[in-house]
Protein backbone atom coordinates (compact mmCIF):
# COMPACT_ATOMS: atom_id res chain seq x y z
CA UNK A 1 0.00 0.00 0.00
CA UNK A 2 1.49 3.29 -1.27
CA UNK A 3 1.36 5.83 2.13
CA UNK A 4 1.09 9.16 0.83
CA UNK A 5 0.38 12.51 2.50
CA UNK A 6 -3.35 12.14 2.00
CA UNK A 7 -3.63 8.61 3.65
CA UNK A 8 -5.53 8.83 6.21
CA UNK A 9 -4.09 8.00 9.95
CA UNK A 10 -5.95 5.62 11.20
CA UNK A 11 -4.18 3.22 12.85
CA UNK A 12 -5.12 -0.18 13.68
CA UNK A 13 -4.87 -0.71 17.44
CA UNK A 14 -4.62 -4.19 17.52
CA UNK A 15 -1.87 -4.22 15.16
CA UNK A 16 0.78 -1.89 16.93
CA UNK A 17 4.28 -2.86 16.95
CA UNK A 18 5.63 -3.30 20.80
CA UNK A 19 9.18 -1.98 19.57
CA UNK A 20 10.06 0.99 17.09
CA UNK A 21 13.66 1.46 16.64
CA UNK A 22 14.70 4.65 14.76
CA UNK A 23 18.04 6.02 12.93
CA UNK A 24 17.91 9.89 14.00
CA UNK A 25 19.62 11.13 10.98
CA UNK A 26 19.76 14.33 9.01
CA UNK A 27 20.71 17.43 11.85
CA UNK A 28 23.11 18.35 10.18
CA UNK A 29 21.56 19.16 6.92
CA UNK A 30 18.46 20.21 8.76
CA UNK A 31 21.10 22.82 10.40
CA UNK A 32 22.64 23.61 6.95
CA UNK A 33 19.62 24.33 5.31
CA UNK A 34 18.79 26.92 8.06
CA UNK A 35 22.24 28.18 7.95
CA UNK A 36 22.95 27.12 11.01
CA UNK A 37 26.23 25.39 12.50
CA UNK A 38 25.50 21.24 12.95
CA UNK A 39 25.33 21.34 16.86
CA UNK A 40 21.95 23.34 16.32
CA UNK A 41 20.78 20.09 14.23
CA UNK A 42 21.24 17.89 16.97
CA UNK A 43 19.89 20.51 19.81
CA UNK A 44 16.79 20.25 17.59
CA UNK A 45 17.28 16.64 17.57
CA UNK A 46 17.19 16.36 20.77
CA UNK A 47 13.42 17.66 21.17
CA UNK A 48 12.33 16.03 18.63
CA UNK A 49 13.12 12.31 20.34
CA UNK A 50 11.34 13.96 23.46
CA UNK A 51 8.03 14.57 21.57
CA UNK A 52 8.44 11.25 19.53
CA UNK A 53 9.27 9.21 22.66
CA UNK A 54 5.81 10.96 23.78
CA UNK A 55 3.88 9.97 21.05
CA UNK A 56 5.12 6.63 21.16
CA UNK A 57 4.37 6.30 24.73
CA UNK A 58 0.52 7.70 24.25
CA UNK A 59 0.57 5.30 21.26
CA UNK A 60 0.77 2.67 23.79
CA UNK A 61 4.61 1.41 22.23
CA UNK A 62 5.76 -0.53 25.05
CA UNK A 63 9.53 0.12 23.61
CA UNK A 64 11.17 2.91 21.62
CA UNK A 65 15.34 2.88 20.63
CA UNK A 66 17.09 5.23 19.26
CA UNK A 67 20.26 5.80 17.34
CA UNK A 68 21.89 8.25 18.99
CA UNK A 69 25.76 8.08 18.67
CA UNK A 70 26.92 5.28 16.61
CA UNK A 71 30.72 3.87 17.66
CA UNK A 72 31.99 5.86 14.59
CA UNK A 73 30.67 9.10 15.32
CA UNK A 74 33.85 9.93 16.95
CA UNK A 75 35.12 10.63 13.93
CA UNK A 76 33.18 13.87 13.71
CA UNK A 77 34.66 17.22 14.90
CA UNK A 78 35.85 17.85 18.54
CA UNK A 79 33.47 20.25 18.97
CA UNK A 80 30.51 18.32 17.19
CA UNK A 81 31.26 15.52 19.54
CA UNK A 82 31.53 17.44 22.68
CA UNK A 83 28.45 19.10 21.77
CA UNK A 84 26.15 15.64 21.18
CA UNK A 85 27.64 14.12 24.76
CA UNK A 86 26.96 17.46 26.09
CA UNK A 87 23.27 17.02 25.19
CA UNK A 88 23.26 13.63 26.48
CA UNK A 89 23.79 14.77 29.80
CA UNK A 90 21.63 17.54 30.12
CA UNK A 91 19.14 15.06 28.57
CA UNK A 92 20.01 11.97 31.37
CA UNK A 93 19.63 15.22 33.87
CA UNK A 94 16.60 15.96 32.72
CA UNK A 95 15.02 12.58 31.84
CA UNK A 96 15.49 11.54 35.99
CA UNK A 97 13.03 14.01 36.73
CA UNK A 98 10.19 12.70 33.96
CA UNK A 99 11.01 8.84 34.70
CA UNK A 100 10.00 9.35 38.46
CA UNK A 101 6.67 11.67 37.52
CA UNK A 102 5.49 9.22 34.47
CA UNK A 103 6.98 6.40 35.52
CA UNK A 104 9.09 5.46 32.41
CA UNK A 105 12.24 3.26 32.15
CA UNK A 106 15.04 4.58 30.19
CA UNK A 107 17.87 2.56 29.10
CA UNK A 108 20.95 3.64 27.67
CA UNK A 109 22.26 0.82 25.01
CA UNK A 110 26.39 0.75 23.93
CA UNK A 111 29.76 0.26 24.96
CA UNK A 112 30.47 2.62 27.98
CA UNK A 113 33.96 2.68 28.41
CA UNK A 114 34.97 5.33 26.00
CA UNK A 115 31.86 7.87 27.47
CA UNK A 116 32.88 10.01 30.00
CA UNK A 117 32.61 9.25 33.70
CA UNK A 118 29.72 11.90 34.84
CA UNK A 119 27.62 9.91 31.56
CA UNK A 120 28.69 6.97 33.21
CA UNK A 121 27.18 8.04 36.50
CA UNK A 122 23.76 9.48 35.04
CA UNK A 123 23.28 6.12 33.24
CA UNK A 124 23.78 4.08 36.61
CA UNK A 125 21.50 6.30 38.08
CA UNK A 126 18.87 5.84 35.07
CA UNK A 127 19.12 2.23 35.45
CA UNK A 128 18.41 2.17 39.40
CA UNK A 129 15.12 4.71 38.31
CA UNK A 130 14.45 2.18 35.68
CA UNK A 131 14.17 -1.19 37.86
CA UNK A 132 11.49 0.12 39.98
CA UNK A 133 8.97 0.77 37.41
CA UNK A 134 7.82 -1.77 34.18
CA UNK A 135 6.05 0.90 31.64
CA UNK A 136 6.81 2.35 28.72
CA UNK A 137 11.55 2.06 27.81
CA UNK A 138 13.14 4.49 26.00
CA UNK A 139 16.65 2.70 24.85
CA UNK A 140 18.88 5.61 23.47
CA UNK A 141 22.26 3.92 21.70
CA UNK A 142 25.55 5.80 22.54
CA UNK A 143 28.40 4.54 21.53
CA UNK A 144 26.96 1.62 20.19
CA UNK A 145 27.39 -0.19 16.85
CA UNK A 146 25.97 -3.83 15.70
CA UNK A 147 28.94 -5.34 15.30
CA UNK A 148 30.65 -4.09 18.31
CA UNK A 149 27.99 -5.49 20.39
CA UNK A 150 28.00 -8.57 18.87
CA UNK A 151 32.11 -9.13 19.53
CA UNK A 152 31.15 -8.03 23.19
CA UNK A 153 28.90 -10.82 23.43
CA UNK A 154 30.91 -13.37 21.91
CA UNK A 155 33.53 -12.37 24.43
CA UNK A 156 30.79 -12.91 27.14
CA UNK A 157 29.96 -16.30 26.17
CA UNK A 158 34.09 -17.32 25.61
CA UNK A 159 34.34 -15.92 29.33
CA UNK A 160 31.41 -18.14 30.54
CA UNK A 161 32.76 -20.94 28.73
CA UNK A 162 36.67 -20.61 30.07
CA UNK A 163 34.75 -20.32 33.88
CA UNK A 164 33.17 -23.73 32.85
CA UNK A 165 29.60 -22.34 33.35
CA UNK A 166 28.64 -23.31 29.84
CA UNK A 167 30.16 -25.32 26.58
CA UNK A 168 30.48 -24.00 23.26
CA UNK A 169 27.71 -26.93 22.44
CA UNK A 170 25.03 -25.35 24.85
CA UNK A 171 25.52 -21.84 22.92
CA UNK A 172 21.49 -21.11 21.19
CA UNK A 173 20.30 -17.81 19.90
CA UNK A 174 18.44 -17.27 22.96
CA UNK A 175 21.20 -17.41 25.13
CA UNK A 176 23.25 -14.99 22.56
CA UNK A 177 20.70 -12.44 22.57
CA UNK A 178 20.70 -12.63 26.25
CA UNK A 179 24.11 -11.51 26.12
CA UNK A 180 23.51 -8.59 23.72
CA UNK A 181 22.89 -4.95 25.15
CA UNK A 182 19.04 -5.65 24.60
CA UNK A 183 18.98 -8.54 26.43
CA UNK A 184 15.19 -9.10 27.40
CA UNK A 185 13.78 -6.28 25.35
CA UNK A 186 12.43 -8.00 22.32
CA UNK A 187 13.31 -7.34 18.84
CA UNK A 188 11.93 -4.25 16.78
CA UNK A 189 9.05 -4.77 14.31
CA UNK A 190 9.94 -1.77 12.57
CA UNK A 191 12.97 0.21 11.97
CA UNK A 192 12.28 3.74 10.43
CA UNK A 193 15.24 5.61 8.86
CA UNK A 194 14.89 9.44 7.76
CA UNK A 195 16.72 11.42 6.28
CA UNK A 196 16.30 10.00 2.61
CA UNK A 197 19.29 7.36 3.32
CA UNK A 198 18.59 4.14 2.49
CA UNK A 199 21.14 1.79 4.67
CA UNK A 200 21.13 0.36 8.22
CA UNK A 201 24.41 1.72 8.89
CA UNK A 202 25.32 -1.17 12.06
CA UNK A 203 22.34 -0.18 13.68
CA UNK A 204 20.93 -3.42 15.88
CA UNK A 205 22.18 -6.00 13.06
CA UNK A 206 20.78 -9.01 15.62
CA UNK A 207 18.11 -7.75 16.54
CA UNK A 208 17.12 -6.22 13.06
CA UNK A 209 16.35 -10.27 11.17
CA UNK A 210 12.73 -9.78 10.62
CA UNK A 211 12.25 -6.32 11.29
CA UNK A 212 10.36 -4.06 8.44
CA UNK A 213 12.14 -0.92 7.44
CA UNK A 214 10.29 2.83 6.77
CA UNK A 215 12.42 4.51 5.14
CA UNK A 216 11.63 8.62 4.81
CA UNK A 217 13.16 11.68 3.17
CA UNK A 218 11.82 13.64 6.33
CA UNK A 219 14.96 15.11 7.75
CA UNK A 220 15.03 14.35 11.69
CA UNK A 221 14.10 17.14 13.56
CA UNK A 222 11.29 17.54 10.90
CA UNK A 223 9.87 14.04 11.73
CA UNK A 224 6.71 14.61 14.11
CA UNK A 225 3.37 12.42 14.92
CA UNK A 226 2.27 12.22 11.53
CA UNK A 227 5.37 10.88 10.20
CA UNK A 228 5.30 8.45 13.15
CA UNK A 229 1.83 6.93 12.25
CA UNK A 230 2.77 7.06 8.42
CA UNK A 231 5.59 4.62 9.55
CA UNK A 232 3.33 2.63 11.73
CA UNK A 233 0.54 2.19 9.49
CA UNK A 234 3.11 1.29 6.47
CA UNK A 235 3.91 -1.36 8.94
CA UNK A 236 0.21 -2.62 9.42
CA UNK A 237 -0.06 -2.98 6.15
CA UNK A 238 2.89 -5.80 5.79
CA UNK A 239 2.34 -8.91 4.78
CA UNK A 240 4.75 -10.46 7.70
CA UNK A 241 5.70 -14.12 6.50
CA UNK A 242 8.90 -14.86 8.25
CA UNK A 243 10.28 -17.03 5.92
CA UNK A 244 7.38 -19.09 5.34
CA UNK A 245 4.41 -19.21 3.16
CA UNK A 246 0.62 -17.31 4.47
C1 LIG B 1 22.66 12.03 12.71
O1 LIG B 1 22.44 13.18 11.90
C2 LIG B 1 22.61 12.40 14.11
C3 LIG B 1 23.58 12.16 15.05
C4 LIG B 1 24.83 11.46 14.75
C5 LIG B 1 23.43 12.63 16.45
C6 LIG B 1 22.07 12.34 17.05
C7 LIG B 1 21.93 13.14 18.29
C8 LIG B 1 20.80 13.71 18.70
C9 LIG B 1 19.49 13.56 18.02
C10 LIG B 1 20.82 14.60 19.88
C11 LIG B 1 20.74 14.00 21.22
C12 LIG B 1 19.79 12.92 21.44
C13 LIG B 1 19.26 12.61 22.64
C14 LIG B 1 18.64 11.29 22.84
C15 LIG B 1 19.27 13.53 23.76
P1 LIG B 1 23.66 13.72 11.07
O2 LIG B 1 24.44 14.65 11.92
O3 LIG B 1 24.44 12.57 10.52
O4 LIG B 1 22.93 14.50 9.93
P2 LIG B 1 23.44 14.69 8.44
O5 LIG B 1 23.46 13.32 7.82
O6 LIG B 1 22.40 15.57 7.85
O7 LIG B 1 24.79 15.32 8.51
Amino acid sequence: MAITKQTPLALDPARMPRHVAIIMDGNGRWAQKRALPRTAGHKAGAETFRRIATCCKNLGLEYLTVYAFSTENWKRSEDEVSTIMRLFETYLHEAIDTMERDHIRLKILGEQARISPELRRLIAKTDEISAHYDGFQANVCINYGGRDEIVRAAKKFAALCMEGSVTPEELTEGLFSGLLDTAGIPDPELIIRPSGEIRTSNFLLWQSAYAEYYFTDVLWPDFDEEELKRAILSYQGRNRRFGGVK
